[in-house]
């Protein structure tokens, strides 16, 4: 199958446990979200799948290949785009120089060529808001400005499968529909493959085809946001 998938990988920090055997499938062109209560291993999966943690057992695949051995720079240079939780940006960099050091990063390996300005232009024309702040350090941006900048530092590499974990977490309102209308538009007219984790049930529905709830490191529920009935998450999600 062409796009991501997860099969039954285990995953412990040393020897606590935390993922017992999670699959997941986010084929090409669609939007998953991942859905689950603090610390039940939703974290720990997109690390895994980026390739910061290796699992105990199980494969993750991109494109019909296994990501086995394949380290987390690398995994960037085959198109997979990761925007951590919290604010992942240079706090000392300014907005432009978060944004070039991702791009030297990249483009000094596979891609010189096909980075140019005009692929910031395209990736700015997504955060309006970031332009008049191109000069400012990003530790002075406010949180929703500093996760737009963290999405913009992901898209700038020209990924084929984009990683959010909890772009809502911590933002006020007004920027969670921002962040939803881009996210929205980058699925709708980039038809931009998407692996979103949230807490936000609502926008998680909103935006995603298909679910996946996480509950003690083991998917519970999977199926269609279509057909989902946002009150029967609010048992799985509940503190
Ligand atoms: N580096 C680590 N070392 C040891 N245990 C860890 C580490 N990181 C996470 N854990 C534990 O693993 C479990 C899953 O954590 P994880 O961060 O994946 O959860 P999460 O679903 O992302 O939570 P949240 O919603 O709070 O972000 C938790 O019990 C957490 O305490
Ligand atoms: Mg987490």
């Amino acid at each position: 199958m062409s796009g991501l998938v997860v099969d039954d990988v285990r995953v412990a920090y040393g020897r606590t446990e935390v993922l017992f055997g999670v699959s997941l499938e986010v084929p090409d062109g669609s939007l998953v979200c991942v859905m689950g209560r603090n610390g039940v291993g939703k974290t720990t999966l997109l690390n895994t799948i980026a390739g910061l943690l290796k699992p105990q057992s199980g494969s993750v695949s991109f494109d019909g290949s296994s990501l086995a051995g394949v380290g987390a720079h690398q995994r960037a240079r085959l198109g997979l785009g990761y925007v951590p939780q919290g604010h992942a940006v240079f706090p000392q960099l300014t907005t432009r120089e978060n944004l070039q050091v991702v791009m030297e990063r990249q483009g000094r390996r596979a891609r010189a060529a096909s980075l140019r300005q005009q692929d910031l232009d395209e990736v700015l024309d997504l955060f309006p808001a970031l332009t008049t702040l191109m000069n400012r350090p990003a530790g002075l941006l406010s949180g929703g400005q500093a996760k737009q900048l963290a999405i913009a530092r992901a898209l700038v590499t020209g990924p084929r499968l984009l990683v959010l974990d909890e772009p809502t977490e911590g933002i006020q309102p007004s920027i969670i529909h921002e962040i939803e209308d881009t996210i929205a538009k980058l699925h709708a007219a980039i038809g931009m493959t998407i692996l979103l984790v949230e807490q936000y049930v609502e926008f998680a529905l909103r935006l995603a085809d298909r679910y996946a709830v996480l509950d003690a490191g083991r998917v519970v529920s999977t199926g269609l946001t279509s057909e989902a009935d946002p009150s029967a998450f609010a048992e799985l999600m509940a503190v």
